[in-house]
């Protein structure tokens, strides 16, 4: 880049780095006086929120409180939840929901045009709102049409943020840290650009790429994860990676989920010879929290070498069956299976990063200034397992709060030191980009093989091994070549993968969705598993830490 070209600087008041539920919902929730800016990866639809099928929970029934979704989100997350947190987020599901009706979100109703809700996996009550089974479809157009109308907010999509300039990263390590922007690459002209604000947002989603099946879109990096850990934030719980038990087995159709909520519907999982196995594996059969069912499904697999399992709908009346899941039935007609008459091969696949950067109630991270929402961030929601459809409910409820801290300290404008540009003059253009694809092959077999659903010692310390010398790897191709798309999130994704290996080694017990064969029981104690980075600055406590 050219150092003298100040026209790739950008000044802000608010810099979102993702268009999902989690960064939109900040955007609309902050005031229209302040600028903001909207990073996104792809386009603005292209995020995990775009691709939700079940929901979001929320208390909104009579015969449901409070109360009850605090007690079942906490025994899905295998009481390792932070309280706290649970109460926040269960008690901010109302404003969500009125959050979303009036940006314009339509929601299926009931008969009574009431909003129909359903069930899924570890829910005592119906409490999931939802359009159809195209959930996520309908809130992320919604939100992204109002963010289109908005003029003071600023849309750049490809852009792809590549690291934080911090106060102390500048050389102030004097003066408590702060978050000042980002460096960010517009994909198109293959320019790095600076951006710069007195508060940013990662809302970058999760890191479930870093498996070789995934029901994830590509985005899913860990680009806001490994960002904030360079530079100094706590990362919490990353050995927590939830596996969703029912991901289409079809050599046409990559990433592409069956929603629980069919199973909250009374869809059965069989074996081949149409035994409903669940009931031999908890009481609460299909319904099951997701750790325990994936955990089935994959022993099964491997018990009975199988490819896949059956999800089973066809008890259930055609036009039942078509109403409910209108976009399912479409898209499995279309691959030759009709799910009114027949029945759907599945198999898990990674699903939730339930781990990510310390926050606490206000979203504020550990560096001031810098904030984390929705998938990457840890608030404690979610313990050792998230119940279906909490996570869009957590980007909502910390989106609106984090508008609302970021509007209580906001300020004068803040006075830079100076901002160097982005330096590329060291480094040159590669020479073959084969070694990026080797090697993200080769991490996400690694974290498949050794880091999936069931675990052991030897396994983590195997896939330990491997990552830490492809980070090595990594980083050098890093140090001397021009930065591409591909290379950024690679080098995101083996730091990511290095954080759940270690966190898994961490946890000598197995929990919720962290399960290992040498330690096959539950630990009396309760702790998060706490990665804490070398440039870590104690300053004021998070205000839950206080
Ligand atoms: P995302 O929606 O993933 O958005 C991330 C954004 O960050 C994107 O815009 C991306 O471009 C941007 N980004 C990332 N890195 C960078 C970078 N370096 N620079 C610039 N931009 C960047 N949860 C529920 O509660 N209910 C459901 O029904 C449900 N169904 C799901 C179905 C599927 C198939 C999947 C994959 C997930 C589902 N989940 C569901 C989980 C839920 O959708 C996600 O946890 C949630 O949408 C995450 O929202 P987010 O805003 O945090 O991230
Ligand atoms: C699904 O529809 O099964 C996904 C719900 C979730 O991940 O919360």
């Amino acid at each position: 880049m050219d150092m003298s070209d100040l026209s790739s600087r950008h000044d802000f008041d608010v810099i979102i780095v993702g268009s999902g539920g989690a960064g939109l919902s900040l955007a609309l929730s902050l005031p229209e006086h302040l600028k903001i800016a909207v990073l996104a990866k792809s386009h603005l639809t292209d995020a995990s929120t775009y691709y939700a099928q079940g929901g979001v929970a929320a208390v909104l029934d009579q015969a449901d409180s409070i109360q009850q979704h605090m007690d079942d989100t906490l025994i899905a997350g295998a009481h390792l939840c932070e309280h706290q947190a649970v109460q926040h987020t269960v008690e901010g599901g109302k404003a969500s929901v009125d959050f979303l009706l009036n940006q314009g979100v339509k929601f299926t109703l009931d008969e009574h045009e009431q909003l129909h809700l359903t069930r899924e996996g570890g829910h005592s009550q119906r409490r999931i709102i939802h359009a159809a089974d195209a959930t996520g479809k309908a809130i992320s157009t919604t939100l992204v049409e109002r963010i289109q109308e908005k003029k003071n907010i600023q849309i750049f999509e490809h852009f792809i943020a590549i690291d934080l300039i911090t106060l102390h990263k500048l050389g102030h390590t004097d003066q408590d840290n702060r978050a000042l922007g980002l460096y960010a690459l517009d994909e198109r002209t293959e320019k790095v650009h600076t951006f710069l604000a007195p508060f940013t947002a990662l809302a970058c989603g999760g890191a479930m790429k870093a498996y070789l099946y995934t029901s994830n879109p590509d985005i899913a990096t860990g680009d806001g994860i490994a960002m904030a850990y360079r530079a100094g934030c706590r990362v919490a719980n990353m050995e927590f990676n939830q596996f969703h038990p029912t991901c289409l087995y079809h050599p046409q159709a990559r990433s592409f989920l069956i929603t629980e909520a069919m199973r909250g519907e009374g869809a059965y999982l069989r074996l081949p010879d149409g035994e409903r196995f669940m009931l031999r594996f908890d009481e609460r059969a299909e319904l099951a929290p997701r750790d325990i069912v994936a955990r089935a499904i994959d022993y099964e697999i491997k018990r009975l070498g199988i490819r896949h399992v059956w999800l089973d709908i066809t008890h259930k009346s055609p036009d039942f069956v078509r109403d409910h899941f209108p976009t399912l039935y479409a898209r499995l007609l279309e691959l030759g299976i009709d799910i009114t008459r027949e029945m759907i091969p599945v198999v898990p696949a990674a699903h939730y990063t339930c781990g990510g950067v310390v926050v606490d109630d206000n979203s504020q991270t550990d560096i001031m200034g810098l904030y984390a929402i929705g998938e990457t961030s840890y608030t404690g929601l979610h313990g050792a397992n998230r119940m279906a459809s909490n996570s869009l409910l957590e980007c909502f409820v910390y989106g609106m709060r984090a508008a609302e801290h970021i509007q209580q300290q906001f300020n004068d404008p803040i006075e830079y030191p100076h901002i160097p540009a982005w330096d590329a003059t060291q480094v040159e253009n590669p020479d073959e980009d084969v070694v990026i694809l080797q090697n993200w092959d080769e991490l996400r077999q690694t974290m498949w093989n050794y880091v999936g659903i069931v675990r052991t010692t030897k396994r983590l310390e195997r896939a330990l091994h491997r990552i830490e010398m492809l980070k090595k790897e990594i980083n050098e191709y890093y140090q001397g070549y021009h930065v591409s798309k591909n290379l950024i999130e690679l080098r995101n994704l083996v730091l990511v993968s290095e954080m759940i290996v270690r966190c898994a080694m961490q946890r000598k017990e197995s929990r919720g969705l962290h399960y290992t064969l040498d330690y096959p029981e539950l630990s009396n104690e309760l702790r998060k598993t706490v990665l804490t980075p070398p440039n870590f600055q104690v300053r004021t406590p998070l205000v839950n830490e206080a």
